[in-house]
This record gives C-alpha cells, structure tokens and sequence, in this order.
C-alpha cells in the first residue's frame, strides 16, 4: 500500500493543483478528527488520500474503498501533497515522481466503461480472480480472437499482469479490478463463452465471502450463451465438496466432475499443489438455456436537498429485504458538507463507497454504484432515507 510515515501532519488551503495532481477538499473524521480524506484527481482518476495519526507519528497513505490503478497515481498524489505541505518525511515507500505510458494501462478498464456499454466482441471470456495471470495470459495467447476479461480485487496482481501484457503486447486483454461477484451481474444475457474460476480462495471461516454460491452460479449461467460454461478448478476438498452441494441444489444443471484433469497449463497455485501431490477438481457447468435480458438503466441519481443529519447516522445500519445500508464512518468538510463512507447491497457481496455532500449537492462518490438490481434496491432505500 503506497504510504508516507511524517512527522506532523500539515493542512494547506484547499482547492489548489500541484505537480499535475488537482486537490479539491480535505474531510475529517466527526469522531476521531486525527483521521482525514483529502480528494486527489490524477488525469482522470480521483480517489482519496487518507491521514491518520499513530502513537509516534502521522500516515499518509491510499484510502482503500478509492483506490485506484495503476497505483502510480496515488504515489504522486502523496508526493504531491507532501511537497506542497512542506511535510517532514520520515519514511517512505514510494518511488519519486512516476510515470507510466498510456498504452501500458489500455488493459485496464474502470468499471464503468462496462457499465456504460459491454464490449461487443464475438467470443468472450471471463476469468474471475486470475491472481498471477499465467492462465489468463496462456488462454489470451492460445485464442487471439477470444476478447479475455479478467476480474481481481488484489491490486498487486492486477500491476504484474498489466506489466506482461504490456510486455507481450497483447490486445485481447481487459483487467478490472472489481469483486467479481458483482461484476457479473450487469454482464449482458447469453454473452459470455466460458467463465473460470480457478482454485478460488476457500475462505472455510467466512463461507459468505466464497465467490461460488447460488447467486454467483445463476447470475453466470443468465451471462453465459448456450452451450457456454462454468469452470471451477480447485485443489480444496471441503470447496469442492461445498460447491458439488450448491451446483446439485440447483433446480436443474448439467454439470461434469473431474479429478486431477491436465487441462495444459499450470498456474502458480497449482504447481504449488502438485509439488504437494493434492488432488485437483474440476466442475465443468455447461448452460442449456436462453436467458432474459437485464435491465440496465438505472437511474441512481440523488436529489440535491439532503434532509438528514449526518452525525446521528454515523455508524447506524439499516436493514431492509435482501438487503442493508451501513454509515460505516461520517467526514465533514469544512463550512462545506459531508463525505459519508457506506457499505449497501446484499449481505453476502456489499458495494464500499461514499456519499457527497458538498455545494449544495447531493452524489455518490467517485462513483454511482454499479447497475445491478441489489444495488438498485438499496439505492431506492437510501434516497428515501435521505431525502424523504
Ligand atoms: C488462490 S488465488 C488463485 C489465483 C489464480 N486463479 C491461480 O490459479 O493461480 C485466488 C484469487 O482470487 C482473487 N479473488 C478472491 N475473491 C475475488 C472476488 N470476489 N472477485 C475477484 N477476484 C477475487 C484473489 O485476490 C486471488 O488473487
């Protein structure tokens, strides 16, 4: 995570620009003023910079729910802000001032560019948590004209396999760095050839944050075409067994298992099992039907007037059918509004983001949600909430 440790934290007259990086407020904590957001926009990426105070000194460093790739971004937005605050660097992890060639990030797509219009390619594939991309980057190599999606929530991952395609110079690739599970859901009907998810992340302790489940299962076969399928590769008995158990509670699902199935190329997680000698499974979902098209015009706008008080919000859940809205932390922005930090949704896969209030306006923050159905209904609540 791109972090400055400084002596003393300094605040400057907001907004201002320096060094190519716009500066438009800085938010504090209602309930622990030593924490703050300070907005940063970088060509066309704004996202937040946070400020907490330790027991010895201060941090300055990415705020995770804005966080934005490639991360060269955020670090000359922190370097920007130390300099122009005259900051005392005591340590630092940040390279000086980056650059990076647009053609390096093209693979990269910000959720909205899907939202807006899906890519209209011939054949599509999805990888859900493609980790270190060695089978992302064979299947794009072997099938030039498949267009390659491939979805990741861990940053790092995502930097390294932008470097390689880069590197390889391919141009079937997209990357988004997006929880795959609500990814899928405004993934156009009948669309989508094979989906993979290969050796996902068991979580046995947190089971409600498994990428495979019911919704996940039903929302692939609505994207896949007919004829097109699911692949779960997993080297974990107890998430083969677990997913054998939600594909077969299916109504209807015709599916294949297979066990220790070379399938060609051996990622980075899979050499690891086999030096192991693990079993590997294989559930192979292959879609029958047609599905409906999903409605994708969501009006996720907000009425300007906000007629609530943001400090007795703070930290208060509201629970509502296949659904909740949680004020996890209230900011306010001198003499100015709110910035308001929620998780909405569903259980099982909340949407993290903010909400605005400032100039007389009401927004959400860098972002509207993403147009699936759970997030609209939370919306709806929240407007109601807000605005009566
Ligand atoms: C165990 S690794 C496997 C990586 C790769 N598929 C392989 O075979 O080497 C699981 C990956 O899934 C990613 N992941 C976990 N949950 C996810 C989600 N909801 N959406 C997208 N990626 C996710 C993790 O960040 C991690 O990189």
């Amino acid at each position: 995570m791109p972090h400055i440790q400084i002596q003393d934290f300094k605040e400057v007259s907001f907004p201002f620009s320096h060094e190519g990086i716009d500066f438009d407020f800085i938010a504090s904590n209602i309930k622990y003023p030593d924490e703050k957001l300070i907005c940063a926009t970088s060509e066309d990426k704004t996202f937040l910079l946070q400020v907490k105070q330790g027991e010895t000194n201060w941090l300055l460093k990415s705020d995770k729910v804005t966080r934005v790739s490639p991360n060269f971004h955020i670090k000359n937005a922190i370097n920007a802000y130390a300099d122009k605050a005259g900051l005392e660097v005591l340590f630092s992890n940040l390279a000086q001032k980056h650059t990076q060639h647009r053609e390096k990030d093209s693979a990269l797509k910000h959720i909205n560019f899907f939202e807006k219009s899906f890519p209209d390619a011939k054949e599509i594939w999805v990888e859900v948590g493609f980790g270190s991309g060695v089978h992302l980057i064979h299947q794009a190599q072997q099938n030039p004209d498949v267009l390659h999606i491939g979805i990741e929530i861990h940053k790092a991952s995502i930097e390294q396999v932008l470097k390689q395609i880069a590197i390889l110079g391919l141009d079937n690739v997209m990357l988004v760095d997006f929880d795959a599970r609500l990814f899928l859901e405004f993934v156009p009907s009948n669309l989508v050839g094979r989906i993979f998810v290969h050796f996902p992340v068991p979580w046995d302790k947190k089971p409600h944050r498994r990428v495979i489940s019911h919704p996940f299962i039903s929302e692939s076969i609505r994207a896949l075409k007919k004829g097109g399928t699911l692949e779960l590769r997993s080297d974990s008995e107890n998430y083969f067994s677990y997913s054998l158990q939600t594909f077969l509670e299916l109504n209807q699902s015709d599916f294949q298992v297979r066990k220790n199935q070379d399938i060609g190329i051996v990622s980075k997680y899979e050499s690891r099992w086999r030096k192991m000698e693990k079993n590997i499974y294989d559930i192979t979902l292959t879609n029958n039907e047609d599905s409906e098209a999903i409605k994708s015009d969501y009006d996720f706008s907000l009425s300007d007037k906000c007629g609530v008080d943001f400090t007795e919000l703070n930290t208060q859940t509201i629970r509502f059918e296949n659904g909740f809205i949680h004020f996890e932390r209230v900011y306010s922005i001198e003499n100015d509004g709110f910035l308001v930090r929620l998780s909405m949704g569903s259980f099982d896969k909340p949407e993290h983001l903010f909400i605005l209030v400032k100039d007389g306006k009401t927004s959400y923050f860098p972002h509207q949600p993403i147009a699936s159905r759970t997030n609209y209904n939370s919306h709806l609540k929240l407007k109601e909430l807000l605005h009566g």
